[in-house]
């Protein structure tokens, strides 16, 4: 076992490796974002070298782009591909119904864009993002950056109507500087502590001008995958429940993946 990944990073790895191994010759694949998804597109790229898997990527972000060209995989845009046989991301918190909150890194809208393009959707992610209620992480949502003080004060006082136990919002920060998505918009983390109703939340956060997406995913996951520190995977369908449940070994050529970073 590789003394250099830490529990957190076993989980991630041996859930993405799980995950990679849904991914067939011919597949057209969106690419996640994030730091579990990092560890996915390296898996995928361990494979394209050692198999001669041949794949084509849909990247999520500039961020999955630039990774999954460094490692090997033929990367092409969402337009060039039209619709996917599979995408597999990671997210912020997850439900017993597969519904997520997404955009921790920002890259909500194409996320969500990509995963709804496409046949199926994996999530992978280790056992901390499983939540009986969505909610206590922000929720993202993206808005332009026109008018976005306005926008922040329209969506507030929109919260208070709400079954939500937090009715704040922030801008995201990179620095000192607004944080700008790969859309050139901005993103306000709603500080909402319980969402009781993320439908309602969903449609109402979309009705808003300058909202552009939010990152609630409901209906759209299809498969989460669960990996934990001793090299436990749980496979989780949205229909079927868990399906599978096994455990893999880390090897020391495993230390490769410590090179991976959001
Ligand atoms: C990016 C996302 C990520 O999937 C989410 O933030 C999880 O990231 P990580 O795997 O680093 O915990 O939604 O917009």
């Amino acid at each position: 076992m590789s003394a250099a990944l830490s529990p957190i990073d076993k989980a991630k790895f041996v859930a993405a490796k799980r995950a990679a191994q849904f991914v067939e010759n011919g597949m057209r694949v969106g690419l996640g974002t994030g730091s579990t998804a990092a560890w996915l597109v390296k898996c995928l790229g361990e494979r394209v070298q050692a198999e001669g898997l041949r794949i084509q990527g849909v990247p999520t972000s500039s961020r999955t782009a630039y990774l999954a060209r460094e490692v090997g995989i033929e990367v092409i845009s969402l337009d060039e591909a039209r619709w996917l046989d599979l995408t597999i991301d990671g997210a912020d918190e997850f439900d017993a119904d597969l519904h997520l909150i997404k955009g921790g890194g920002g890259a909500l809208l194409q996320e969500k864009i990509v995963a709804t393009a496409s046949d199926r959707m994996i999530v992978i992610a280790d056992a901390t993002k499983q939540v009986d209620t969505l909610g206590a992480f922000p929720l993202p949502i993206e808005v332009v950056p026109f008018g976005w003080q306005t926008t922040k004060t329209l969506v507030e006082e929109l919260l208070t109507g709400l079954d939500v136990l937090g009715h704040t919002a922030s801008l995201r920060m990179n620095g000192d500087a607004p944080f700008y998505t790969d859309e050139g918009n901005h993103i306000l983390d709603l500080h909402l502590k319980r969402i009781g109703n993320t439908r309602q939340l969903s449609l109402v956060l979309n009705q808003v001008p300058g909202v552009v997406e939010n990152g609630l995913f409901i209906d759209i996951c299809d498969t989460v995958i669960i990996g934990y520190g001793d090299g436990r995977v749980e496979v989780h369908d949205a229909e079927a429940g868990e399906i599978d449940s096994e455990r893999f070994d880390f090897l020391e050529t495993d230390n490769i993946f410590t090179e991976v970073e959001d």
